[in-house]
């Protein structure tokens, strides 16, 4: 009787351990956190040159909003599963703005030079949120390339690739190998996924790091969708390590003090007859 209590009990301490290696197992957080100690979190980060204040409440509350100011380069965190209510001052007129829970936000300036929120890619402290995850429109990345003039030579890099479509067409298409770097685990997933089933995988890789910290002296060609104070940002990383000749390719938003070496520049509509921008550019 005793020894099937004694049983019972190290079979519950094995189950428990068991369970407990199970749930945090999953995919590693982002912050090194495991999965089943992460709360979702609203992070607010401030990519601005000036102390940002604004007031915050709980979206489905009637509380009165709290004062908060978010010092440059700094990030507020708002952990829970409420989505939260932004009011700022956005050149003299009072803003509202309603955060979904669990997403990353920035405060940065729009093409107005005014204030305004945007989602990011990611609440991490060590590393920048260069931009939000938005595909390149399928049309746009096979003009891109064609400007770029790629074939089986070269190496194209992608700083923050997403699902990886650029590097996986230049490769598909001409031949090309190609590197592919985001900071969120889950692109990385897809772009090798998508590279396999494009039967590209033996011409491409995909590293899951901080784009600023990549050597990109391999590339030959590199192809971003990055906002322009990101480009502007790793221009100092393009000139150091880039090799003479190699060709830099933007959508969208351009290399801010790179004007006097732009080579080329189009404007054009993709399937949704919106209209994009590429920049290229020779270093
Ligand atoms: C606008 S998307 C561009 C996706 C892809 N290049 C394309 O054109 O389809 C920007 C990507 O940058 C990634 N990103 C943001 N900050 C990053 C960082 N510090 N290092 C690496 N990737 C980053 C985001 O996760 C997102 O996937």
């Amino acid at each position: 009787m005793r020894r099937k209590v004694e049983i019972g009990i190290l079979a519950a301490f094995v189950v428990a351990g068991l369970s407990l290696i199970i749930l945090t197992s999953g995919r590693p957080d982002p912050r090194g956190i495991p999965a089943v100690f992460a709360t979702p979190e609203i992070t607010i980060r401030n990519v601005t040159d000036e102390v940002v204040r604004y007031w915050i409440k709980p979206a489905d509350s009637t509380e009165k909003p709290l004062y908060k100011e978010l010092p440059l380069g700094a990030i507020h965190r708002y952990p829970g599963t409420r989505g939260m209510v932004v009011t700022f001052v956005k050149g003299g007129n009072t803003v509202e703005n309603t955060l979904a829970s669990g997403l990353p936000y920035s405060f940065r300036y729009d093409e107005k030079d005014k204030l305004q929120i945007y989602q990011g890619a990611h609440g991490r402290a060590d590393a920048v949120d260069l931009a939000p995850f938005v595909g390149t429109p399928m049309p746009v990345v096979e003009k891109m390339l064609e400007m770029a003039r790629i074939d089986g030579r070269d190496v194209v890099y992608d700083l923050g690739c997403g699902d990886g479509r650029i590097v996986i067409t230049a490769a598909k298409k001409y031949g090309a190998r190609g590197v592919g770097i985001d900071i969120d685990p889950r692109r990385i997933t897809e772009s090798r996924a998508a590279a396999k089933e494009a039967g590209v995988e033996d011409l491409v890789k995909f590293i899951c790091e901080d784009a600023t910290k990549t050597d990109i002296s391999r590339a030959t060609v590199l192809a971003i969708y990055l906002l322009p104070e990101s480009n502007e940002l790793l221009r100092p990383k393009f000139e150091a390590q880039l090799k003479p000749g190699a060709r830099i390719v933007c959508h969208n938003y351009d290399i801010p003090s790179w004007k006097s070496k732009e080579i080329d520049s189009i404007v054009m509509k993709d399937q949704l007859d919106e209209e994009h921008t590429i920049f290229l550019y020779k270093r």
